[in-house]
């Protein structure tokens, strides 16, 4: 056979080329789809078919079109997604969900931009399907709360020994009171009544220390709040824990930093690192802990020091892995620093340690929040 013209060869690329985009529109793992601006959709690829659950004869061709697939709650973006089509020629990305054909809903991730087929203006898009995506972070929201509930666990039995504590001391003048009264004796009635007030300001810092963290920290909201307040907080609550344990838990902090972020995540970091300092001085014959802070170039450290055997080297590597635990079963879940060092991450901080002389020392560097200037 004669070869006859270029044409021929010409057209066998072209083949070649369609071809190749044919099997690359069918093997996608994202979901691909053309779309004329109407919002009919003229073709789908598998993966995209299997986000939303229709057949390719029941969605192709015009039958299906991106309307009927999207929930009215996103009608205003909609709105912006088309004004950027119309004025840049592209969208996205678009986080939003389409109803699939069994009425569940679906999120995902969509891109695209216009081309112009047989004269016609049409929109390629790619659909990423984000379930999985999400399913991780409902995974790590539920996780981190897990976390909270166990530090405040590791806490209860010292906590409820805390509170009976004023409890006793109430008991104790509220039974003298009636006596007192009868002998006019003004003295001891103040005492008591100042005695009394001063065992429920007591109980009471214990409970809204304990009240603020039971709080959902599923709420990702920041605030700007005053370190120094929260650390000693968290701190009061882990006192009883020190105090029936017969360690020293000693105080100084040396800031005055405001920081955007979640105040209540910050307790649950300085809680975590403490309880891992009461685990560590446990067996060790020096018994003290110490919680510090500082203001430094722009930072504000809270540096929690233990008086433990340290880290073995072996160990190092995998201190922050999730699941990582020396501890028994039922005294440690290996989450406490895996979730500290997110927590603080997510407040553009760090969470480090290092060994000084004999300590061990845990060090939460958050970045200062700017002034805000003063309030008109
Ligand atoms: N202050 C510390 N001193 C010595 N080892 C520590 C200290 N803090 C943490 N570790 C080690 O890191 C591991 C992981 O800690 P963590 O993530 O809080 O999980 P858990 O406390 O549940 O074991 C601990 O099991 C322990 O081996
Ligand atoms: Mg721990």
């Amino acid at each position: 056979m004669v070869p006859r013209s270029s044409e021929d060869s010409q057209y066998a690329a072209l083949l070649a080329q369609e071809h190749f985009a044919r099997a690359f529109f069918e093997e996608s793992s994202v979901g691909l789809n053309l779309c004329r601006m109407d919002g009919r959709w003229l073709e789908n690829n598998p993966a995209f078919l299997a986000i939303i659950g229709y057949a390719a004869d029941e969605a192709d061709d015009g039958k299906l079109n991106y309307w009927q697939l999207t929930p009215r709650k996103y009608d205003v973006q909609e709105a912006e997604q088309l004004e950027r089509l119309r004025t840049t020629g592209r969208y996205g990305p678009y986080e939003k969900e389409f109803i699939r054909k069994d009425g569940s809903l679906v999120p995902v991730r969509l891109n695209g931009f216009v081309v112009e087929v047989g004269g016609e203006k049409m929109i390629w898009s790619f659909i990423e399907d984000l379930s999985s995506e999400r399913a991780l972070e409902t995974e790590r929201v539920k996780a981190i709360h897990g976390s909270k509930l166990a530090a405040l666990g590791e806490l209860a039995a010292s906590i409820a020994h805390e509170i009976n504590n004023p409890l006793t001391v109430i008991s104790a003048f509220a039974h003298t009171l009636p006596d007192s009264i009868a002998d006019g004796d003004e003295a001891l009635i103040t005492e008591a009544i100042v005695g009394i007030q001063r065992a429920v300001e007591r109980a009471g810092a214990i409970t809204s220390g304990l009240r603020r963290l039971s709080r959902g920290t599923t709420s990702a909201a920041f605030e700007r709040f005053e370190l120094r307040g929260l650390v000693e907080e968290a701190v009061a609550l882990a006192g009883a824990r020190a105090r029936s344990a017969g360690l020293s838990l000693e105080l100084d902090l040396r800031t005055s930093a405001r920081v955007m972020g979640n105040g209540v995540q910050i307790q649950q970091v300085i809680l975590n690192l403490l309880n891992n300092g009461f685990d560590a001085v446990r067996r060790a014959p020096i018994k003290q802990l110490a919680v510090r802070a500082v203001d430094v170039d722009g930072f504000a450290l809270v540096c929690v020091e233990d008086s433990g055997p340290g880290v073995a080297p072996e160990h190092r590597e995998r201190l922050f892995d999730r699941f990582f635990t020396t501890k028994e079963p039922d005294e440690g879940t290996g989450l406490g620093l895996a979730i500290s060092r997110d927590l603080v991450a997510s407040m553009g901080g760090t969470l480090t340690w290092e060994r000084v002389g004999d300590r061990t020392r845990f060090v939460v560097a958050l970045p200062c929040a700017p002034d805000p200037g003063p309030t008109p």
